[in-house]
């Protein structure tokens, strides 16, 4: 009914004011400008001049590519998302009880979905909630944190958009303990050292007393893999070759999408899914801005995403390694995806 024609006050509808008033709860720890990847042109170049070639992975996520990630996580294959909302629904109230009501730092926020089972979790218990999401694509962020400040009243969005080692750099401290998370799996989607590397920059950004909690997928059958990263509808392969549609928009690049294909495979000696580009035409590719020519041969495969698969055993090792100590574990049973609940020494 239009308020004004009946002589009433003009008044907002209900929904802005509440967006407005939820905004005033979100903002920007690092500029909502600031573009995480503007200064990454050398490695580019570096990484393409290897042998085999690679693109970091971090090329995923603009916002195209983190969109049509979301779309691989509600594909029937790709039991990872599905399997930790499980974990997190049914052990929430553990989670919170033993770490304690405490200030949210995450590592790769994306869409934050199932972070919001925990914030739902803080919500019940009526407790206020400081947020810190840090994630390299920042629009993904934006929209994420307005939506999350508009669904819980009482939480304080402080988002970060760049790279978790920029991130943590500046994240704000205030002397109380802090929950990290580092959820989907994303500790994964890196070699070893790297890792190692990024675990040893947490720990040197947290105190005793600071909680992490960790999603990990373990080692299962092959087959269950295989399906996750090669789903029917194809988006596992679109997010990856979005690697090809962001280096172009972002770099000048004139890499034509039907030369192209998705490569996935598991290999199980080394427990890590592997995933390629590969050219299907002997051709040369040129990144204007970065004054680069590729030349890329027939069958030539260009290293993009791996995802490691754990053993329990050796992920608290790893964790165990960087300072911090093992208090929990849930494990899903069918598909062999585990929540792991950490102290810093
Ligand atoms: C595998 S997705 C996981 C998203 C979400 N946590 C989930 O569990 O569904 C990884 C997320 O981390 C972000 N990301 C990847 N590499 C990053 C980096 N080096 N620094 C900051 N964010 C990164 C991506 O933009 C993406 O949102």
């Amino acid at each position: 009914m239009d308020t004004i024609s009946q002589g009433k006050t003009p008044h907002l509808p209900a929904t802005v004011s509440v967006m407005s008033q939820s905004s005033s709860r979100v903002r920007f720890v690092v500029k909502s400008t600031h573009d995480p990847l503007a200064e990454d042109g050398p490695n580019v170049i570096r990484n393409l001049s290897l042998s085999p070639k690679k693109i970091s992975a971090v090329y995923v996520y603009d916002q195209l590519g983190s969109q049509l990630f979301e779309q691989q996580c509600r594909t029937p294959e790709y039991y990872l998302r599905r399997a930790e909302a499980v974990l997190l629904k049914a052990y929430a109230g553990d989670i919170v009880r033993q770490s304690g009501v405490l200030p949210i730092v995450e590592l790769g926020a994306g869409t934050a979905e199932k972070t919001r089972i925990l914030l739902a979790e803080y919500a019940r218990r009526g407790a206020r909630c400081d947020y810190f999401p840090i994630d390299v694509d920042v629009d993904t962020l934006a929209a994420a944190a307005h939506g999350l400040a508009e669904d819980y009243p009482k939480l304080f969005v402080h988002c970060l958009g760049g790279t978790y080692e920029e991130c943590l750099a500046v994240l704000p401290r205030d002397g109380r303990p802090r929950l990290f998370l580092f959820l989907g799996s994303s500790l994964g989607n890196m070699e070893w050292h790297e890792m190692q590397a990024l675990l040893a920059r947490i720990s040197r950004h947290t105190a005793p007393g600071d909680h992490l909690l960790v999603g990990a997928d373990l080692d299962k059958d092959p087959a269950i893999i295989d399906r996750a990263y090669n789903d029917a509808a194809g988006f596992g392969a679109r997010s990856t070759l979005n690697m090809l549609t962001h280096l172009n928009w972002r770099y000048g690049g004139d890499f034509a999408m039907d030369q192209f294909a998705y490569r996935s495979v598991y290999d199980a000696g080394a427990r890590r899914n592997e995933v390629r580009i590969e050219s299907l035409a002997r051709q040369t590719v040129t990144l204007r801005n970065l004054e680069l020519r590729i030349a890329l041969g027939e069958s030539e495969l260009i290293d993009a995403e791996v995802m490691w698969k754990f053993e329990p055993t050796e992920l608290t090792q790893l964790l165990e390694n960087a300072g911090f100590s093992m208090m929990r574990e849930w494990i899903e049973p069918i598909y062999r995806y585990g929540i792991f609940l950490l102290r810093r020494q």
